[in-house]
């Protein structure tokens, strides 16, 4: 069978930032090291006064259609994912097709669009329709445009506000792709939550506590559901496991989680027997309480173990140098975390090819769902081509009264005019409203 997966990618970062031990920290009172240590973030990115959705996903998917010499013809479907949609009925890939349709000769007039919305695990669940379709045999040939762009905004004064986060990650999805194959094996894990919810409101509302919990559950249902398909999963199968990262405090948990849940019944739990104990077992205990209080205490031992931290330090640590950077995109936050796993194997000469990921997406509401993926000989080509190091660099780096206008500006119950703080150059920009209230766009040399 073909192998179906991602071709190529890119990612559009928006072009401000927020520093948050620098920045932040010190107008909420706080230690740094609650940003940079407990959270694990060092920055934010932000749209500028020009930049929104449609912007930073049109410009990603541009860079990426001009990079693999690309026309409209060559794209038989558009799917963006997103959170942060600002119309009800008409979808964000129209104007995103219609963007693009500044730059290229040619039309999607016969590309199938829409919009998918589950909280940041649309990104990952438009991949499957992607790959759903090609399998099908309904591509006609064509390749599949997945976007998956955010404006991961919390109202001013929320927990979440240090985790914000706005970009955009394009994805191309083909027959015998160059980066990654896609399993056809899932494992869910999905619930009726109300842990983080925008009932018809720009910013969320969120039970930032319990939904930390809740990522944990559906985690671990899914990698369960993972296993009952695909097998047992071991510490050694793959080479790094991009998480959906909110911010990567969060993944250090889901980590270490996962670790303990794989070696359970395997000889690195014998092995780690002296070291720590083994795990604890409901069945050993009389009250949930005392077994709860028993898996703590393992899980504080197991994560000092020299065992954990090297495969922390080697499989998941490398995924989170980007997120670092630019704090939660919601639906692009996994895409992210696989980019700077593979950026990390391209920058220390890891041979990756028919190597393995294990691919842990999430979103709100609340679902997760595991799939794994194999390397496919041209990601070097692939990662080399990205320029996010660039782009994270050439940000403008906003002081806390720049951040109060931005913040401000993309606030749709206000009306506020801000200058824009970069230039843009060879982008797509807000272009102001047209007679219907919808949104215009131009390109700008
Ligand atoms: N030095 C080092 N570490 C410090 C510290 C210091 N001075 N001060 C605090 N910390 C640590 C804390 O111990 C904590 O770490 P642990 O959880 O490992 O103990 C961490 O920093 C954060 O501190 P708090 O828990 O006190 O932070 P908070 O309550 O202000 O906010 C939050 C945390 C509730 C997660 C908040 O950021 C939030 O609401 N975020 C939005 C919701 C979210 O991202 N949830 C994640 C799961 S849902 C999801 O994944 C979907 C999505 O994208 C939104």
């Amino acid at each position: 069978m073909t192998a179906v997966g991602i071709d190529a990618i890119e990612i559009w970062t928006g072009n401000l930032k927020l520093d948050l031990p620098g920045t932040f920290a010190p107008e909420k009172g706080e230690d740094p090291e609650k940003y940079t240590k407990g959270l694990g973030l060092n920055a934010s990115s932000f749209p500028d006064s020009y930049e929104d959705i449609v912007t930073m996903g049109a410009n990603a998917a541009h860079r990426l259609m001009e990079r693999k010499g690309l026309e409209p013809d060559d794209i038989g479907r558009i799917d963006v994912a997103t959170e942060s949609a600002f119309d009800n009925s008409k979808p964000v890939s129209t104007y995103v097709a219609g963007c693009l349709e500044q730059v290229f000769e040619g039309d999607f007039h016969h590309a199938n669009k829409g919009e998918r919305k589950f909280a940041c695990i649309a990104g990952t669940q438009s991949l499957d329709d992607a790959y759903n379709w090609i399998r099908a045999g309904r591509n006609r040939g064509r390749s599949a445009l997945v976007i998956a762009t955010d404006t991961a905004l919390y109202a001013r004064g929320d927990a979440g506000e240090a985790t914000q986060g706005a970009g955009a990650v394009a994805m191309l999805i083909s027959e015998d792709p160059n980066l990654v194959e896609l399993s056809a094996e899932q494992g869910y894990g999905s619930a009726d939550e109300t842990d983080f919810l925008k009932p018809n409101q720009q910013f969320p509302s969120v039970d930032g506590k319990r939904s930390v919990q809740v990522y944990l559950a559906r985690m671990r249902e899914a990698l369960e559901d993972y296993e009952s398909v695909a097998g047992d999963v071991h510490e050694e199968d793959f080479a790094y496991a991009p998480f959906h990262t909110p911010f990567p405090g969060m993944v250090r948990k889901a980590a270490l989680l996962a670790y303990r849940h794989v070696i359970r019944d395997t000889s690195l739990e014998d092995d780690l027997a002296d070291e720590i104990g083994r795990q604890p077992r409901p069945e050993a205990f009389d009250t949930d309480d005392d077994y709860r209080d028993a898996l703590r205490e393992y899980m504080d031992l197991l994560k000092e173990t020299e065992a954990y931290q090297e495969w922390y330090a080697e499989t998941i640590d490398p995924t989170l140098s980007i997120s670092r950077e630019v704090g939660n995109w919601y639906t692009g936050s996994v895409h992210v975390a696989r980019a700077s796993a593979l950026k990390h194997a391209l920058e220390n000469g890891r041979d990756m090819t028919g190597k393995a990921l294990l691919v842990a997406s999430y979103g709100s509401g609340a679902q997760a769902e595991i799939h794994s993926e194999v390397v496919r000989e041209g990601w070097e080509d692939e990662i080399e081509a990205l320029n996010v190091d660039e782009q994270l660099e050439d940000r403008y780096d906003m002081s806390w009264d720049d951040y109060e206008e931005v913040h401000d500006v993309h606030n749709h119950d206000m009306d506020v005019d801000v200058e824009e703080f970069t230039t843009p150059e060879s982008e797509f920009v807000f272009d102001g409203w047209g007679r219907m209230g919808e949104r215009k766009y131009r390109y700008v040399e």
